[in-house]
């Protein structure tokens, strides 16, 4: 009896200390503000519970990561208001026949490294159209990205989160060169001047949040698109080779009328000397 309950008892030490796994490298990954936390499990029958809290509350836990058995849970939904310093506690579960076995408070528990989605989401690459509008200037039209964000059933923008905050970081070049010029937007269409007509430029657009700490600023960039801005009227121009063709259908026109009237002309000669060549 006595050594059973030693066994017992040295079984239930082995268990909690070595074989309950600790989450490890707990880690947030945020993109357009949603926002998964990561940590590495060990395998084993235990699961884990997490629980969040915004700095200074209480701890929640959050319903879809309750007892689950990867090492991931998304919290884009309960990290709300999103500029607030959020902690996440992943607690380790009981496997389910340890559960009478084991002390609860004894599970071991891994606290997440600060995070607050405002400034530390990672901002995806913008798409965006160019037109021309003149000899000299293109428009740049970029689409805000959007997040998994919804209010009033609408889905909200980085703008919409971000407002003023958000500028737009444009980079370009002529193509060939390898000169870059950039220019920074607070708004999400706009011109870039002083361009030179008859060449191509490559355009590169990233967003950018000023306001954060460095490391957090800017956003992924985009691929990259580019546009022909047209030159002066050339032979090569679409008016100069309108004004071509115009000419060479002249000159063909011109010289089927010559040939025409030439052809009746002999026509007209050949049927006279056989009527005057008929009487004789
Ligand atoms: C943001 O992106 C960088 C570079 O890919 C990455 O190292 C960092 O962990 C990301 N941060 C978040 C919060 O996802
Ligand atoms: C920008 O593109 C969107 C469609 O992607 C369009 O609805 C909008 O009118 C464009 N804005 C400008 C200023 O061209």
């Amino acid at each position: 009896m006595m050594e059973f309950s030693l066994l017992g008892f040295i079984l239930l030490i082995w268990r909690t200390s070595a074989d309950v796994p600790k989450a490890e490298d707990l880690h947030w990954t945020s993109l357009d503000f949603s926002t998964v936390l990561t940590w590495r499990t060990s395998p084993s029958q235990h699961t884990y519970t997490v629980l969040y809290s915004e700095v200074g509350s209480d701890w929640l836990e959050s319903p879809d990561c309750i007892e689950v058995s990867e090492g991931e849970c998304d919290l884009t939904m309960q990290l709300q208001p999103l500029d607030r310093v959020y902690t996440a506690d992943v607690k380790t579960e009981p496997a389910a026949d340890e559960e009478h076995l084991v002390d609860i408070d004894e599970l071991p528990h891994t606290y997440s490294p600060p995070f607050n989605p405002y400034e530390e989401s990672n901002l995806s690459a913008p798409s965006f159209s160019l037109r021309v509008l003149d000899r000299l200037q293109v428009s740049v039209n970029v689409s805000d990205p959007l997040t998994a964000i919804h209010n009033q059933n609408r889905q909200l923008t980085i703008r919409d989160v971000l407002q003023n905050q958000l500028l737009y970081r444009v980079s370009y070049s002529r193509a060939g060169s390898t000169g870059k010029k950039e220019l920074l937007s607070n708004s999400s269409s706009l011109v870039v001047s002083g361009l030179d007509s008859g060449e191509s430029y490559c355009f590169i657009v990233a967003a950018f949040v000023p306001t954060r700490a460095r490391t957090n600023q800017l956003g992924l960039w985009s691929h990259q698109r580019c546009i022909a801005i047209p030159g002066p009227e050339t032979g090569l121009t679409v008016g100069g080779l309108v004004g071509v063709i115009f000419i060479v259908l002249t000159v063909i026109i011109v010289f089927i009328v010559i040939f025409v009237l030439c052809c009746r002309k002999k026509n007209k000669r050949q049927p006279a000397n056989q009527t005057t060549s008929d009487p004789v």
